[in-house]
């Protein structure tokens, strides 16, 4: 059986000595685990730090944000070269907060997710629907093309996971039900089943995330279709990111 993977995605909050900390705390409280992944996500200012703490342990570690190219003129990015120097393993691409606030198309973002598999690291492609298109009853239609525009021309399926974050769900509190997030991981394995041509569910993880809280864990964790979770807010804390991760189904 596939491992989950219980993610955190820490935003732009913690500095490099909070980060530190924070790892430190982790390593000492979070017990062992064979079934389960677990992966930290912090700003780059952290990520070096960090790598060199998580490197004694299973912990893994990911970046928020890459660009598409090696090197270049490009002010103010960083590019897979850099970052799997530093030990990074796994790279967010497309989530809804690079998408909304910064523009990021479909077109950037699969440039960014093929980027990161040809150098051998791993991205987590986010996808998922606003509030207006899921009452339009327009969410499979919007993931379809989200998946289909991110993913044209990508091959790695074994290097992929992917994460179903409704962009409604997200730091508001009001996360998706289970069966809500059930239903569209369904949806998303029929289509990227399609997509590759092969039965990919030994191969792709597929993540929920919005409002993954300590007491939300256990029955989002219980759908059969839910692979593991990336979580926001509840990772920030200790406490509330080692009971997620020792969620109990
Ligand atoms: P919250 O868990 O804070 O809702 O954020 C989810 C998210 O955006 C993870 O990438």
């Amino acid at each position: 059986m596939r491992k989950s993977l219980i993610a955190g995605n820490w935003k732009m909050y913690k500095t490099p000595g909070e980060s530190v900390e924070f790892v430190k705390s982790l390593i000492e409280n979070v017990g062992n685990h064979t079934d389960r992944d677990i992966l930290v996500c912090p700003p780059f200012t952290s990520l070096h730090a960090v790598s060199r703490i998580l490197s004694k342990s299973s912990i893994k570690i990911g970046a928020q944000n890459v660009h598409f190219e090696d090197e270049g003129a490009f002010t103010g990015e960083i590019s897979t070269k850099m970052l799997i120097d530093i030990g990074v393993e796994y790279i967010i691409c497309g989530h809804s907060e690079r998408r909304n606030i910064f523009g990021e198309s479909n077109q950037i973002i699969n440039k960014k997710v093929k980027k990161v598999a040809n150098a051998g690291m791993k991205p987590i492609l986010c996808i998922g629907e606003k509030i207006e298109e899921r009452e339009r009853r327009k969410t499979f239609d919007v993931l379809r093309t989200q998946l289909q525009e991110s993913l044209d021309g990508f091959k790695d399926t074994s290097l992929l996971t992917i994460a179903y974050e409704p962009v409604w769900a997200i730091g508001t509190g009001k996360n998706a039900t289970p069966e809500q997030a059930e239903e569209v991981h369904l949806f998303i394995r029929s289509v990227i089943e399609k997509m590759f041509n092969k039965n990919v569910s030994d191969e792709i993880q597929i993540l929920y995330g919005g409002s993954v809280k300590p007491d939300n864990i256990d029955s989002i964790m219980k759908m059969q279709n839910i692979d593991g979770v990336l979580v926001g807010g509840a990772s920030l804390k200790v406490d509330s990111f080692c009971r997620i991760i020792n969620y109990k189904i």
